[in-house]
């Protein structure tokens, strides 16, 4: 039972302003991931993530295209004109901008733009692929990382309670990433989890994950029935061989979402209001 009812109002500069967002992202949900049911993910991704939450507005998603390709810009250009301007577009994103990320983004790796979804960036991914898991999922996060992991996990229920000596949630399994173990995990000591949140470079510690560490990573959540969120926004920052993407990791497919974003490496942070 309540014992007060309480009214949140939500509001927004997009409409009177017209500040609709300028924040985007993609996630990437290969054909070939599919639950311990056999059922793929990415039908309930397309079916019920993107039709609840259509975050990217067509302005950003030009801007987007604009970053990629030459064509892509004269396209962004002609959207300043009364005539070439469009409001909101599919849900999933502009076909032309999913298509130029998996051509562009994920070359020689077999993702198609049916398998990119555009949204309104990472943390927004994160948040809604926490709500299509749901709260009875079990999560490993690297520690230290980007804290939206463990922010959604615990919004969703997925945790239990705060361990002031510790400073950690309880129902977690944090992968302890230092320099003494080569930022990456001895995962024959980490219980199996549901999903594995990895990021590639990591926030904070700047370390990117080798193709042999990310192969092993691969393995496991195959050994273990896991789901990789591979978090890769901050790709365009490596400078030495190591993967961009987990897709350049053989069979990643089958076992891995991998979310990025615009923010780091157009400076597209967000300019959204509400
Ligand atoms: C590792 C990581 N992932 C995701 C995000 C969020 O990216 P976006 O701006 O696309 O929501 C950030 C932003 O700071 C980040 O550091």
């Amino acid at each position: 039972m309540w014992e007060s009812l309480v009214v949140i109002e939500i509001l927004s500069f997009s409409k009177f302003a017209r500040f609709t967002g300028v924040r985007l992202g993609w996630a990437v949900v290969p054909a070939e991931l599919s639950y311990s049911s056999r059922s793929p993910v990415l039908r309930d991704f397309d079916r019920i993530v993107c039709a609840s939450f259509n975050g990217a507005s067509s302005i950003s998603q030009v801007g987007g295209l604009a970053c990629l390709s030459d064509e892509g810009y004269k396209y962004a250009l002609a959207l300043s004109t009364h005539e070439g301007y469009r409001g909101y577009g599919a849900e999933q994103g502009d076909k032309r901008l999913r298509e130029t990320i998996a051509e562009k983004m994920y070359a020689n790796m077999g993702i198609k733009g049916s398998e990119v979804f555009i949204s309104d960036g990472a943390q927004c991914d994160i948040a809604r692929l926490q709500m299509l898991f749901g709260s009875n999922m079990t999560i490993a996060v690297q520690d230290p990382t980007f804290p939206g992991y463990v922010d959604m996990g615990i919004i969703m229920g997925q945790t239990g309670k705060y361990d002031d000596k510790s400073n950690k949630y309880k129902g977690i399994e944090y992968l302890r990433c230092e320099p003494r173990n080569n930022f990456f995990p001895d995962f024959s000591k980490v219980p199996r989890t549901d999903i594995i949140f990895f990021c590639s470079p990591n926030n904070p510690t700047g370390q990117a994950a080798s193709r042999e560490q990310l192969k092993e990573l691969v393995e496991v959540a195959k050994v273990n029935g896991s789901i990789i969120v591979y978090d890769s926004a901050y790709s365009s920052y490596i400078c030495d061989d190591s993967p961009r993407s987990i897709y350049e990791i053989p069979g990643a497919k089958e076992v891995a979402i991998e979310i990025s974003s615009f923010s780091k490496f157009a400076g597209f942070t967000g300019v959204r209001l509400g």
